[in-house]
């Protein structure tokens, strides 16, 4: 049986903001994607995720929705959407939107209705609480981003709201079956419209105990969402997931969970629940063979057993890019040989193709709540200033070196971080051992992982040193790609460069 498309794919994720400016305005938007499929169709990804780009006040930069049915005037119209969708598709690329589930926007028609009384048809909606005796709320959930109590007290009606992320962002109630129905049919819009799918915000925190019981003490002043974990979010997530399958054409969901590989496992469900889940370890996982070595065992051994497919994410808007996380080009173009080696469907955050650190934002240019701005840059698509930005100046700064790590400068240097994922998205093209074959660890070296991808006939060997000193390991072939300029189509010996990564055609 031939595998869904999404086992085999790479999804390059676009933060709209960012990518590309068709009006001017100094923020992306939707036409501004649309000029720049080129650039993804020769780099050879097969699918894009839009972070959002629905209505919203942008207290959460488009995380606040104020209308799911809509985009952003910022970024555009449907007719702007509908037009990228189609290039998308005849370019044989899909699209999955941003869906966030478990809040609104607080100005959002919804939450208007909810509480302007507590007699509202809506009320229930959301999560309005009577305060814990004292001025206190009425639990201990500690907010994200704010460090401070998850609620906020309602002069008008007298109650508590529930937000597990900031004021302008309330909890949305799922077990009222009047909201999931809501939901439902907001994502059958955008299935009726053509997309293929959709990755879903904090998705594990959609099920609530109505009691919403305290968290532990010790818990209290770190974020209520990084440890939520209730049941109920199951059932909700398989009759989304009926809803989904629906659909013709592999319509497909990738949760962001952001809980411990063992508990991420169980949002899979059996083939009834998501069929993708974000593996965030990679993120966080300093540059170090014996910790990478662990975090894909441990990837494996918690998906293996209940057929999950895995997925790799080395950067989002949310952290750090992998460039200033690893501090030097050579650890980040290492990483990205695993990003698109390893077994499972890996997730290329937009720029990190480039090589891009995250932008220096001064003080006083800081926008974003998280303090994640930095990774949220604009892309510099030429080498000269404005950098293919024309018009007003850009919403924040561009990164460091914005011109020699520009699509223009990279293009022409088959030696670049560019032509790099180029390279590896064609060998992962010509292969099904990398897109979709067995993982078995082979022998390594000191601070080396060698390791065998495998279907039927087709072999590769994967062998990445995380180290800044040549190694030997006991394994040759032909280089189909390496990290470092120059040596592909080579003999391999089993000696590598300081900081090189291989893949080995044996
Ligand atoms: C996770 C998203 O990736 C992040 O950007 C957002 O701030 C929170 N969820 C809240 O929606």
């Amino acid at each position: 049986m031939a595998l869904p498309w999404w086992q085999s794919a790479v999804v390059y994720q676009i933060y709209p903001r960012s990518f590309a400016d068709a009006n001017g305005d100094g923020v992306g938007d939707l036409r501004g994607i649309a000029g720049r499929l080129d650039h993804l169709a020769w780099l050879g990804v097969d699918a894009v995720w839009l972070s959002p780009i629905f209505r919203s006040p942008m207290a959460d930069y488009g995380y606040d929705v104020a209308d799911y049915r809509d985009v952003d005037p910022l970024f555009g119209t449907i007719d702007d959407l509908d037009h990228l969708l189609s290039e998308l598709h005849s370019r044989g690329m899909r699209l999955l939107l941003d869906l966030v589930p478990n809040h609104t926007s607080s100005q959002h028609p919804w939450f208007a209705e909810s509480r302007s009384s507590r007699a509202s048809p809506k009320r229930d909606w959301y999560y309005w609480r009577d305060g814990g005796g004292d001025g206190e709320p009425p639990n201990n959930w500690t907010a994200a981003f704010t460090g401070k109590r998850a609620w906020t007290f309602d002069e008008g009606t007298g109650q508590w709201y529930l937000h597990s992320f900031l004021p302008e962002q309330p909890d949305l109630n799922w077990g009222n079956p009047e909201v999931e129905a809501a939901m439902h049919d907001v994502v059958r819009v955008w299935l009726d419209r053509g997309v293929d799918g959709f990755r879903i915000d904090v998705v594990d925190l959609i099920g609530k105990d109505p009691a919403l019981p305290d968290d532990p003490p010790e818990r209290v002043g770190h974020p209520h969402f990084l440890f939520h974990d209730d049941p109920r979010t199951h059932d909700l997530l398989r009759r989304l997931r009926a809803v989904i399958d629906s659909y013709p054409g592999e319509r497909v969901t990738v949760g962001e969970i952001s809980r411990p590989p063992r508990r991420v496992a169980a949002y899979y469900g059996d083939h009834d629940e998501l069929h993708l889940a974000f593996n965030f370890a990679p993120l966080l996982a300093p540059w170090d063979a014996d910790t990478w070595h662990t975090m894909i065992d441990v990837t494996r051994s918690t998906l293996d057993p209940v057929d999950a497919w895995p997925t790799w994410v080395l950067g989002n808007h949310d952290q750090q890019r992998p460039r200033t996380r690893y501090g030097t080009e050579g650890r980040a173009r290492a990483a990205a040989v695993l990003l698109l080696t390893l077994r499972g469907t890996p997730f290329l955050y937009a720029g990190d193709e480039l090589g891009l650190e995250d932008a220096i934002v001064a003080g006083d240019q800081v926008l974003d709540p998280g303090g994640r701005d930095g990774c949220r840059a604009p892309i510099p698509w030429e080498i000269d200033p404005p950098h293919g930005w024309n018009g007003a100046a850009t919403w924040l700064p561009f990164p460091p070196h914005a011109d020699v790590r520009s699509a223009e400068a990279q293009r022409p240097d088959p030696a670049s971080m560019l032509w790099l994922h180029r390279d590896l998205l064609t060998a992962r093209r010509g292969s099904d051992a990398l897109r979709t074959g067995s993982f078995a660890w082979l022998d390594g070296a000191d601070g080396v992982l060698a390791f065998e991808r495998a279907s039927r006939a087709d072999r590769r060997v994967v062998v990445v040193s995380f180290v800044d000193e040549p190694r030997r390991v006991a394994h040759q072939g032909t280089i189909e790609v390496s990290s470092a300029a120059g040596r592909s189509g080579q003999p391999f010996d089993g000696s590598l460069l300081p900081d090189e990564a291989v893949v080995l055609a044996v």
